[in-house]
């Protein structure tokens, strides 16, 4: 893209995602609780249950933000091992935080990494995730081949993402909201709402359930499906390596 071209609304690119990100860093879990009113927890633990980790799972999560996935993982999944990675550092540093006040059994560590370019070796994880993340992928095509690519055979990409309700009323309210409370509400606790006007763009441009798993075969993972959660509102994919 030139220069001087304006990306579409809802379109990523590497630098409006830093940038809201690295600026929304220190309110971002007051955000998230108060526009889901607490309900991803609850997609979180359901993401856990479906991604199904053993004690000797090796974890990578991606796009981790502040670290809420990696320690629903560490908490009721037990990995052996979550490597909880993002791009923006400040992210992460609320993770950190939440992760030194963790004691039991899984090893977690930090770095910084871009989702669509990583630095690990082949076939090192069992499972991947990624919660709200891939939405804001400028190119998703790499992102899952990188990710095939770091998983063992049989390994499972596990994506939790906004998607579209299959019911057309349940849409109609979620869209209104999307539009009207999430810019608002996000304005009002950073002062950005520009940002959350992107987000909730985002969230209407991204591909539906069908969609996102077609990209998945496209892209030579096997075994791909989906649970909706809350009328659809989210889904988890699961797609094996
Ligand atoms: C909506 S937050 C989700 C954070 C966390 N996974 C959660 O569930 O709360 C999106 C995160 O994706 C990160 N992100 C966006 N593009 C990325 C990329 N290319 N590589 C790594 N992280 C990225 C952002 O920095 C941000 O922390």
């Amino acid at each position: 893209m030139a220069a001087e071209e304006k990306p579409a609304p809802g379109q990523p690119t590497t630098d409006r995602v830093k940038g809201i990100f690295t600026h929304i860093a220190p309110s971002y879990d007051l955000f998230n609780i108060l526009s889901s009113f607490g309900i991803d927890r609850l997609w979180r633990r359901a993401t856990v249950r479906l991604a199904q980790p053993n004690h000797r799972s090796v974890m990578l999560d991606l796009a981790a933000g502040t670290g809420d996935l990696t320690m629903a993982f560490a908490r009721l999944g037990k990995p052996a091992s979550i490597l909880s990675t993002d791009f923006v550092p400040e992210m992460l540093e609320v993770g950190k935080k939440k992760a030194a006040a963790y004691s039991g059994s899984t090893k977690i560590d930090f770095e910084v990494v871009d989702a669509q370019d990583l630095p690990f070796d082949d076939a090192r994880f069992d499972i991947v995730t990624i919660a709200f993340g891939v939405r804001n992928l400028p190119d998703r095509e790499a992102n899952f081949r990188e990710v095939r690519r770091v998983l063992k055979p049989g390994g499972r990409y596990v994506i939790l993402e906004f998607t579209r309700p299959p019911s057309p009323l349940v849409r109609w309210f979620y869209h209104a909201y999307l539009r009207v409370v999430i810019p608002n509400l996000g304005g009002l606790l950073t002062g950005d709402k520009p940002s959350f006007q992107y987000l909730n763009d985002s969230i209407r441009a991204f591909p539906a359930q069908l969609a996102l798993a077609s990209e998945l075969h496209a892209a030579g993972f096997t075994r791909v499906n989906w649970h909706n959660l809350t009328f659809g509102i989210v889904a988890v994919h699961i797609a094996e390596a």
